[in-house]
């Protein structure tokens, strides 16, 4: 049966005292977890994080990842630096991204296919605005930001993990409804069947203010497949309640 996945996506935080203080927590109180875990820590952590949890259950994951292989792009990190780095997974087109930095449909797909050539899992974000979920777009933005990434990447995509995060319900405290979220969940999923004969192993995960108290029934729908767990991946407690909950 295919694992649920519970990744925490710790933006920009972290410092090299409290990433070791947080990973120490969460290492003594995984044990020996139902589901896979990952840490999508900032780029210059991705080192010694790694060193940190080598050899746990704890996967280690990047934020983002270049659409470029190499060369002249000042700040951009590559898949194969990565790879090099035993990176596991990379966030990509999270909607900070989308929104601050101007990613396009084609930029995400691009660094996914780059992601994959690597052998690194990249987590695809998709998601409405408020503006967009009023005005009744929701299936038809999320189908077009994965349509980008299954276009590019044909049958590469059931290597995949996708993330559903309505962006007003990131960092806001106001989570999708466990019924809401999984709507949403069951057109991607359908979305991926009409791709892939293989679109059941694909974990499409929910995020968006998702907490120790929300998780358990977030968890439990259908075509919940796991979590992408902002400002609640910070506190171990609450991390690993969520862990608990995925079992
Ligand atoms: P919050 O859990 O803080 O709402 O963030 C969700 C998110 O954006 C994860 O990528």
């Amino acid at each position: 049966m295919k694992k649920k996945l519970i990744a925490g996506n710790w933006k920009m935080n972290g410092a090299t005292a409290t990433n070791a203080a947080l990973l120490q927590q969460l290492l003594a109180g995984v044990g020996q977890p139902a589901c896979d875990i990952a840490v999508c820590v900032p780029a210059p952590y991705l080192a010694e994080v790694g060193a940190l949890v080598k050899g746990s259950a704890i996967a280690v994951g990047a934020q983002d990842v270049s659409a470029h292989d190499a060369g002249a792009y000042t700040g951009e990190v590559s898949a194969s630096m990565l790879r090099d780095l035993a990176v596991r997974y990379a966030i990509v087109g999270h909607s900070e991204r989308r929104q601050y930095h101007g990613e396009t449909d084609g930029v995400v797909a691009s660094k996914a296919q780059k992601a994959l050539a690597a052998g690194i899992t990249p987590i695809v974000c998709v998601g409405e605005t408020l503006q967009e979920r009023e005005a009744g777009l929701t299936e038809e933005v999320v189908k077009r930001q994965l349509a980008a990434v299954i276009h590019t990447n044909g049958h590469c995509i059931s290597e995949i993990v996708v993330a559903y995060e309505p962006v007003w319900a990131i960092g806001t405290g106001k989570t999708a409804s466990p019924e809401q979220a999984q709507q949403v969940h069951a057109v991607l999923r359908a979305q991926l069947r009409a791709a892939t004969e293989h679109s059941d192993r694909v974990q499409i995960l929910y995020g968006g203010s998702m907490n120790a108290a929300n998780a358990a029934q977030l968890l439990g729908q259908a075509d919940i497949d796991g979590g992408l767990v902002g400002g609640a991946s910070l506190k171990a407690p609450d991390f690993l309640a969520i862990i608990a909950a995925a079992a």
